[in-house]
């Protein structure tokens, strides 16, 4: 039988990243960041001065692209790409790319892969509905859109970058709305999802939810 799968989906600086990561590790499983993916195919498109409305090409590069993760660092062509697919601008470039059919469609099976022994904790916006249809624990983790951005101002700060709040917000207000209006793969709570609203709560806090909610299914 295949390794159990966590899917774990859910709007842009709702945590489900740090949460994903904790859950994993929690139950030695493997962790599938699958923004991250999107992050590169926007970085590698720019680049290759290819624009992130060329579904056709975006989607071409995305069967060539040499992806590894390494102790929690993601290579591209073997080369650390961490910090730079972190960037506002690479995230805005992920949401634009991730609109194209073909492009999720080259990222599928490469998606897949992750599922392995002993189990796997994925999040993004489609792991429970397209990538991981029969993962065994779906959760839909959200925070209000305020909640987000504030998170977000506090780690551009923590990072000694610059940040302007009501840019943050209004970005995340328009990648929800990019997110969940698009034809494919739109972000949106799925009836056998877990509604895990962390407006709230801390990460720990999500994270003993998640997991006494996997180890209720068992
Ligand atoms: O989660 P993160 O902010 O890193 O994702 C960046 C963008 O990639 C999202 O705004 C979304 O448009 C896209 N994405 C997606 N499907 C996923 C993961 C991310 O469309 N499974």
């Amino acid at each position: 039988s295949l390794p159990p799968v966590i899917a774990i989906d859910g709007p842009s600086a709702s945590g489900k990243g740090s949460v994903a990561e904790r859950v994993a590790s929690h139950f030695g499983f493997h962790y599938l960041d699958s923004g991250a993916l999107y992050r590169l195919l926007a970085y590698a498109a720019h680049h290759q001065n290819i624009a992130w409305s060329d579904a056709a090409k975006v989607a071409s590069i995305a069967a060539d692209m040499h992806i590894s993760f390494a102790h929690g660092e993601v290579l591209l062509d073997g080369l650390q790409v961490s910090a730079q697919i972190r960037s506002e601008q690479m995230g805005k470039g992920a949401s634009e790319v991730a609109v194209h059919p073909e492009v999720r469609t080259a990222l599928l099976q490469t998606q897949r892969n992750f599922r392995q022994a002993p189990g796997l904790v994925g999040d993004g916006r489609d792991i429970g509905s397209v990538i991981f249809p029969d993962a065994c624990l779906k959760i839909f983790l959200t925070a209000a859109v305020e909640t987000r951005a504030q998170r977000r101002y506090d780690q551009l700060l923590q990072r000694g970058e610059r940040a302007d709040y009501a840019a943050i917000l209004a970005d995340l207000q328009q990648r929800d709305l990019r997110d969940s209006q698009r034809v494919a793969a739109p972000l949106k709570q799925l009836p056998d999802a877990i509604l895990l609203d962390t407006t709230d709560k801390n990460i720990e806090q999500a994270v003993a939810i998640v997991v006494e909610a996997f180890k209720k299914g068992l």
